[in-house]
């Protein structure tokens, strides 16, 4: 029986992981943040990568764009990332440190979209690393190991961010979208400098909804959603209140076509139903009291941002999920969700 009234007012949340793409995407993906969210960390893999100070700059030009076309109340503060590339020197992270990114993005080559550029072994960037733990910018990994059969990717790749964290104690570390009982253990009893971000979609789903009955593109994503013990694992530890996990949607849409083939293309659109569908899910585990931390207070403290002074109220007012959304299938497509994010401006939906 859900203890909650019919209206849920909380801090507006953030989001530490999005692809917001790029040119058209861009603006229509940046209308499924929109009015959910106070920051929106942007991930850096486009084509061309966000790899130096003067496309950083390029594409927070082009994001200031996509969120002018937005109502004042729907605006959301992007946040900017860049991607550690072999090679990369002190001054390159410099330059971008002081163009204003807050984190790099560390892809092992081939591990996931766009990421054929990405380092082989932590080695290769080690220069990086240490400015950029010199610096405190925050290091976000995408934490698997694409040489090992892909249920076992990012345990695969635990020893590797075992190794890092002993080189670099002082350098902030997010392991991203975690799929895995393991690597929940592993953050758990990790060092203080070490974090991770969790997506709804590996809350609420497992592979089975992938492709148990039949298969379902739009929830094949990377790392690839697992177990139900694996999925337990995750709701027990953002059930259980640490300040090492936090949201981070990894909304990732791609058109429906690419979707939609024969070479999927891996990423969830989640960003247009990840809050409803978390409020539900929260409320029926009884878990709610973990819902605002989670959302709107580790992951700022973790980056040294001060809290959202925004609020933002759900009402119990259910909705369909619609079937396209920018032209790709957003999570939860054409199912209804009980609550739905409202403004003081009059209803909402994304
Ligand atoms: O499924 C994924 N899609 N995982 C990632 O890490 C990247 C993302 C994308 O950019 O499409
Ligand atoms: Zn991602």
């Amino acid at each position: 029986m859900s203890r909650m009234k019919d209206r849920y007012t909380m801090p507006i949340p953030d989001d530490f992981h999005a692809h917001l793409r790029q040119s058209e995407g861009l603006i229509a993906y940046a209308k499924g943040h929109a009015g959910q969210f106070g920051r929106v960390l942007l991930m850096p893999n486009t084509l061309p990568p966000i790899s130096d100070v003067h496309r950083l700059e390029a594409y927070r030009a082009e994001v200031e764009r996509a969120l002018e076309a937005l109502p004042d109340y729907a605006r959301f503060e992007p946040l900017f990332t860049f991607k550690i590339l072999p090679g990369m020197k002190s001054a390159d992270i410099e330059a971008l440190a002081r163009a204003g990114a807050v984190a790099g993005k560390y892809y092992p080559s081939g591990a996931t979209t766009n990421a054929a550029d990405g380092p082989r072994s932590f080695d290769e960037v080690e220069e990086a690393l240490s400015t950029m733990e010199a610096l405190g910018l925050v290091l976000c990994i995408h934490g698997e190991d694409p040489e090992a059969p892909v249920l076992e990717r990012e345990r695969a790749f635990l020893p590797s961010v075992e190794k890092l964290l002993a080189r670099h104690p002082r350098l902030r570390t997010v392991l991203e979208h975690l799929s895995d009982a393991q690597s929940v253990r592993f953050v758990e009893h990790g060092p203080e400098n070490l974090a991770a971000t969790i997506t709804a979609h590996h809350l609420l789903f497992t592979i089975d909804d992938m492709i148990g009955e039949s298969m379902n593109p739009h929830l094949y994503c990377k790392p690839v959603l697992k177990f139900a013990a694996d999925r337990e694992a995750l709701r027990a530890a953002v059930l259980s209140g640490s300040k090492k996990f936090f949201f981070g949607s990894d909304s990732a849409p791609h058109p429906r076509e690419k979707k939609e083939c024969d070479a999927s293309a891996s990423g969830v659109y989640a960003s247009p139903s990840a809050l409803p569908a978390l409020v539900s899910l929260f409320d029926a585990l009884e878990g709610l009291d973990s819902l605002i931390p989670f959302m709107t207070e580790h992951g700022a403290a973790f980056y040294g941002l001060p809290p959202n002074t925004r609020t933002l109220t759900l009402a119990r007012n259910s909705w369909e999920v619609p079937k396209l959304l920018g032209g790709a299938v957003p999570m939860c497509a054409g199912q209804w969700l009980e609550w739905r994010v409202v403004q003081n401006e009059g209803t909402f939906m994304p």
